[in-house]
């Protein structure tokens, strides 16, 4: 088991990532008031890991309530939400009850939503089970559900104390989601990581193929880099927009398109080559730079166009109540060179509306199947 630590003073807290984690729920202990935890999966995580999770609390003399809430992205809104608190209320859950959100990131932003208002805020667990959740979304505390005109509108910056992050729980996760996942990966190489985009380039089909030693170093270092930006700007004033490289075009794809139609990752996929090709237009960045992006995001077999149903206007309103708007302002992350990103203000319209035409086209599904060696 690898840890480390996401610094936030008194609310700093540990990241473990390794196998056979959802069995160390001794490793929670530290983090609850009392010995009654309320877990929070879906349908499909419940029959795959919630029974092996729930033995393991068990045995460390934890008790838990189950809230198992319908799979998919079209399920993380107000509604799903309410369901969690009427469970906390029927099952008389308390302030010190510990939230525990086992699963991917639709599960997590809405348990660690639910944690933050639940009687004003109560401890709150992640046991990510999907590499996207384990690279991204159970660290650094956004949480959030998703509102019809916008992803991720309505939420709160609400820490976890404890990240669990059993890789062992990867080998059941389709491809398209382990894509998905990659594409995140990817994204702190072109950040502020480029020996780490090297390391991508050269070990791609390790993580195609599932290989345990590639997948744990590629989430330590997905965490190691999130968990930094997190500790110096934990509330998004500064640096922590660049964790939204091309998430500005991703989420009005994932909009535009209908919530869980395109997965989160194939979103980033698109609108990463979104921002390099505007990189590109404005000149801040080369055309060999953008092609060497394009490659990889093509070997990790991820979208390297968005949806051709949606036109750029479309994008463009959508784009308009990005959480980075600044004064009616699109603000968008770009690229100088791959591993070298910046927040930039002045990228006319014209010329974002330019780029995500010549990105678009896009049909899916159009992913290929994993090299076949697991
Ligand atoms: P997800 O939670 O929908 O999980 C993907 C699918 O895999 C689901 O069907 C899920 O039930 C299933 N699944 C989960 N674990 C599995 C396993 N081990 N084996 C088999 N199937 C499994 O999607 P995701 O990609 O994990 O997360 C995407 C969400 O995360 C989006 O809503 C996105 O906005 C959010 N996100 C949040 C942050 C953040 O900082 N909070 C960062 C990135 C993404
Ligand atoms: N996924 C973007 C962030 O956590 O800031």
């Amino acid at each position: 088991m690898e840890t480390l630590n996401v610094q936030l003073a008194e609310r700093t807290y540990p990241i473990h990532i390794g196998q056979g984690l959802l069995e160390r729920a001794d490793l929670m202990t530290f983090a609850l008031r009392q010995r009654r935890v309320a877990v929070v999966t879906n349908d499909v995580v419940a029959p795959l890991y919630l029974r092996r999770f729930t033995d393991s609390l068990d045995a460390a003399g934890i008790t838990s309530v189950k809230i198992i809430l319908p799979d998919g992205e079209g399920n993380k809104n107000w509604q799903t939400l309410n369901r969690i608190f009427d469970e906390l209320l029927t099952q008389h859950c308390e302030r010190s009850t510990a939230l525990v959100a086992l699963g991917g990131g639709v599960t997590g932003d809405m348990a660690g939503f639910a944690a933050a208002c639940y009687q004003r805020g109560m401890p709150f667990i992640q046991v990510p089970t999907t590499l996207l959740a384990q690279v991204d979304s159970s660290v650094g505390g956004k949480t959030a559900i998703n509102h019809p005109r916008g992803k991720n509108m309505i939420g709160a910056f609400y820490q976890p104390s404890l990240v669990l992050a059993d890789t062992d729980t990867l080998k059941t996760l389709p491809d398209r989601e382990l894509r998905s996942g990659l594409a995140e990966i990817v994204k702190y190489g072109l950040i502020r990581d480029l020996p780490f985009l090297e390391w991508l380039e050269a070990h791609l089909e390790r993580l195609l193929r599932r290989e345990p030693d590639a997948l744990e170093y590629a989430i330590y270092r997905s965490c190691s880099n999130k968990a930094e930006i997190v500790g110096a700007d934990e509330r998004e004033t500064g640096e922590r927009a660049l964790l939204n490289l091309g998430h500005t075009f991703a989420h009005a794809i994932e909009t535009g398109a209908g919530y869980g139609v395109w997965l989160h990752g194939e979103a980033v996929s698109a609108g990463c080559l979104m921002a390099a090709e505007l990189s590109c237009r404005m000149g801040l960045m080369s055309a060999d730079d953008a092609q060497r992006i394009e490659a990889l995001f093509s070997r990790a077999g991820t979208p390297v166009l968005g949806p051709k149903e949606l036109p750029p206007e479309r994008y463009l309103d959508l784009m308009r109540n990005d959480k980075k708007v600044e004064n009616g302002k699109i603000r968008l992350v770009l690229l100088k060179k791959p591993g070298d990103a910046f927040v930039c203000d002045y990228a006319p319209p014209s010329e974002i509306a330019q780029a995500i035409a010549s990105r678009t086209g896009g049909a899916f599904p159009a992913v290929p199947e994993a090299p076949d060696s697991r």
